[in-house]
């Protein structure tokens, strides 16, 4: 039995098979509306989510199959102070597969030790966030064609973002991408990613202006400030709006740079961005359906 903690589960060549099967149900949906008959998905949410679990639940029920869950940790057991292994082996019995977001780091992990069934982080505190990742380089790979040979920025909380850190993960492994990573002082990413990036002698630059190194990116990957994990309000409110990517902004872009974004988004892109054809971040929301079926159907062997 498999499960997804981090990008890194899978090998570069299951990827490619993971991003050709959710090109597959992109092109033809109806051949896949039974694959999941009788299967049901187990959403089990201890933080707040939009996109994530609704993305989920829509998967498994493209797919035939149907969904259960919590999407507040108030309204499960955990509120009575049950652990999370006891809560998974509970729900490995009402449920063929689960996904689990959770604002401890590693509790994803632990709860898939303790399963009988496959378990997906869907986002674990500030560490990883594999799905997303999924979604990004699907993003990239259908509306780029390769998913080698660009400069990616990363713009905004570089530390506490667990989308960063796990696209970052992920894209180390392909050939020629170059990292720009924008972020004011105390929003830089990680030391571990950057000795990382050091080690492995892939070329990474940091920067505090966006205005100064967007006309470089072929990719800018935006990030909300992460207040959840601010340990103070001030803080984040000084923080909050270090960048607004405005139309004035993107006209110093190339023609072809790509905007990302995982969402929510709070000020960090204005909303005259949106018309741009280069923001895609909505057209990512629909890929994360796509992948999140072609994953599914992965985990449950069923492909
Ligand atoms: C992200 C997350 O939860 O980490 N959202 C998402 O799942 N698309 C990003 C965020 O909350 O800023």
């Amino acid at each position: 039995m498999r499960h997804l903690m981090s990008p890194m589960d899978f090998t570069t060549e299951e990827l490619d098979a993971l991003f050709d099967l959710a090109a597959d149900i992109e092109k033809h949906p109806d051949t896949y509306a039974h694959k999941c008959d009788g299967k049901k998905l187990a959403t089990c949410f201890y933080e707040p989510s939009t996109r994530t679990r609704l993305s989920f639940e829509s998967a498994m029920l493209g797919l035939g199959g149907s969904v259960l869950g919590f999407s507040d940790a108030n309204s499960s057991s955990a509120a009575k102070g049950e652990s999370v292994s006891d809560t998974i082996r509970t729900v490995s019995c009402f449920a063929d597969i689960c996904a689990m977001r959770h604002p401890k780091e590693g509790a994803p992990m632990v709860a898939a030790t303790h399963s009988r069934i496959p378990v997906i982080n869907a986002g674990d505190g500030g560490h990883q966030h594999p799905t997303q990742t999924l979604t990004d380089l699907l993003t990239i790979r259908s509306l780029k064609g390769r998913l080698n040979n660009f400069t990616i920025g990363l713009c905004g909380d570089l530390k506490f973002g667990r989308t960063v850190h796990s696209l970052i993960e992920a894209l180390k492994r392909y050939d020629n991408v170059k990292f720009v990573f924008i972020s004011p002082e105390e929003l830089r990413v990680p030391d571990y990613i950057t000795e990382m990036l050091s080690e492995l002698d892939i070329p990474y630059e940091e920067h505090i202006s966006l205005e100064d190194t967007i006309d470089h990116l072929d990719l800018l990957y935006m990030t909300r400030v992460q207040r959840e994990r601010f340990f103070n309000e001030e803080d984040y409110i000084r923080l909050k709006d270090f960048y607004i990517l405005d139309k004035k902004k993107m006209k110093l872009a190339k023609p072809d740079m790509l905007v990302l974004h995982p969402l929510p988004r709070v000020n960090e892109i204005s909303v005259e961005v949106d018309e741009d054809p280069r923001a895609v971040y909505f057209k990512q929301v629909q890929y994360g359906v796509y992948v999140r079926m072609a994953l599914i159907l992965t985990l449950l062997e069923l492909v």
